[in-house]
């Protein structure tokens, strides 16, 4: 392990690392030693093009480019020398040269490093006289990103990324020197699964992405740590927060699940937190449905259990987990069966389209956590209502439905008592006796466990504009209604959490 010393900081750090890749593997680079860059990327190959990242390394007569030069024993490396300084104002100068400096109305501001560091190390005057390059403004490069030329920088992240992650390649550098552009090779549009990280990897605004450009300044954006609900992989994000309104994933990095990437059909999956919600609780019965508050639907739920559960036992009684619901609420469920003596349980989780990189083909983020709170395949549950074994079910979301067409809405709607606990709608609430809307992952804390056995924590970012709870606030109410001694006391997600895990 070569010992190094970076400014203050006396370091023994992994070989055969850069200095950049030395100071992120130690969590120190941007965060205790600052050396500004814009073509290096932690997850990326080495392209050492914008010459930022100088810095003055003891006993070498010129200045290093700290993400192409290799840590050795003994390196005496300094980031904030007048030298140093001086590089940094020389780049930057160079870049502003034909940067249209139209920052007001770009959309990157705020997020923007050319922004930052042309304030820390920019010049306040041009001693250009020549005319800034007239480049192409919104460059429509596929269904997902726009593109201004002008306010690019060459860094060539996107042009990597590209190649080595998705390893579509859409993106390249055409012609040479100051007429340098990126483009699409001819016939091609950047349209991979993965297009819209390269707006996030993108320095400057030159890359952004079609659903959130102009949609709301960035510095009105609380970033909220959160997992995206799309798959099991359960890839990390920040939730764009403003006014109780999500606006945007974006990916947050984790080496063991993630890096720093996540997919296109993830990152709009902030949508589902507003489309399609089930907003009313609501009761069915032989003169039609009622919508009535969420605690008189717990309540009529109760009272149609009781009647099945004292006429029939538990035998007669079914219910099936969600893989949206957290640890926590499927901890609530699984005392409420253990409670009752519910044995026929089962959790229906929906299949897709799956790669070898992040998408995985469980549409759900908490399945893996659902089997191993005892939640068997759901053909079980539904081969015993097919029998006609089950009068009663309590059913957590529609996962059923769409699980390679395990069930029909009719066949559910045919049981006495179909009690559904939902966050979406779906044929099923416009069939069950009892309809009582839930909350999603962004609306609650609890755990979340990944495809590979993690188990990740979720907050609240936003408050339903709606009456819903948890599932794990329902169920625990229902389990007090129905008598059970196991809810006498409060409902405390947080409590259950090393329970479920
Ligand atoms: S578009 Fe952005 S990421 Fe791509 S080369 Fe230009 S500045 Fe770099
Ligand atoms: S891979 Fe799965 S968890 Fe990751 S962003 Fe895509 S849908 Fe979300
Ligand atoms: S970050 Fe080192 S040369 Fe660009």
């Amino acid at each position: 392990m070569p010992k190094i010393s970076v400014d203050d900081h006396a370091l023994e750090v992994p070989e055969g690392l850069t200095i950049l890749q030395a100071l992120d593997a130690v969590g120190l680079l941007m965060n205790g030693v600052e050396i500004p860059h814009y073509c290096w990327h932690p997850k990326l190959s080495i392209d050492g093009s914008c010459r930022l990242c100088q810095v003055e390394i003891e006993g070498m007569p010129k200045l290093q480019i700290a993400c192409n030069t290799l840590v050795q024993d003994g390196m005496v490396i300094r980031t904030t020398s007048e030298r140093v300084r001086q590089a940094r104002e020389g780049v930057m100068e160079l870049l502003l040269v034909n940067h249209p400096l139209d920052c007001p109305i770009c959309d990157q501001a705020g997020e923007c490093k050319l922004q930052d560091y042309a304030t820390e190390y920019g010049v306040s005057e041009s001693r250009s006289r020549e005319p800034r390059r007239a480049l192409k403004k919104r460059v429509d490069l596929g269904p997902t990103i726009v593109f201004d030329q002008e306010r690019c920088i060459l860094c060539r992240r996107c042009v990597r990324f590209c190649r080595e992650v998705p390893g579509t390649g859409e993106l390249g550098v055409a012609n040479r020197g100051d007429r340098s552009v990126i483009e699409t090779f001819p016939g091609t549009r950047l349209e991979n699964d993965y297009s819209m990280n390269v707006a996030d990897i993108c320095p400057v605004g030159a890359l952004t992405t079609k659903d959130f450009r102009f949609k709301i300044r960035v510095w009105f954006l609380e970033d909220v740590p959160g997992i995206c609900t799309g798959c099991s992989n359960g890839c990390n994000v920040y939730l764009g927060v403003a006014n109780n309104k999500v606006y945007r994933y974006v990916p947050r990095r984790n080496d063991a699940v993630n890096e720093t990437w996540i997919c296109d059909e993830g990152r709009l999956f902030y949508k589902e937190i507003e489309t399609g919600r089930l907003r009313n609780a609501t009761v069915r019965g032989e003169r039609g449905a009622a919508e009535v508050a969420v605690e008189a639907a717990v309540a009529e739920a109760a009272a149609r259990l009781r009647r099945v559960l004292d006429a029939k036992g538990p035998g007669a009684v079914g219910v099936l987990a969600s893989p949206h619901a957290t640890n926590e609420d499927l901890a609530v469920l699984r005392r409420l069966a253990d409670a009752l003596g519910v044995e026929t349980r089962g959790v229906a989780v929906a299949l897709g389209r799956s790669d070898a990189r992040l998408i995985k083909a469980e549409k759900a983020a908490n399945a893996e956590g659902a089997r191993r709170l005892g939640f068997g395949p759901a053909a079980a549950v539904l081969d015993r209502v097919r029998q006609g074994a089950v009068e009663a079910l309590l059913v957590l979301g529609h996962d059923a439905l769409v699980s390679g067409d395990l069930a029909s809405p009719e066949e559910l709607a045919s049981l006495g008592t179909l009690v559904l606990l939902d966050s979406h709608q779906s044929p099923l609430h416009l069939v069950a006796h009892v309809v009582v809307p839930v909350r999603v992952a962004a609306e609650k804390h609890g755990t979340l466990t990944n495809v590979a056995g993690l188990v990740q924590p979720v907050q609240p970012a936003v408050e339903p504009a709606f009456e819903a709870w948890s599932e794990g606030e329902v169920l625990w109410r229902l389990g007090a209604l129905l008598g059970l001694p196991e809810f006498s006391g409060r409902f405390e997600p947080r409590a259950l959490a090393a329970a479920a895990s």
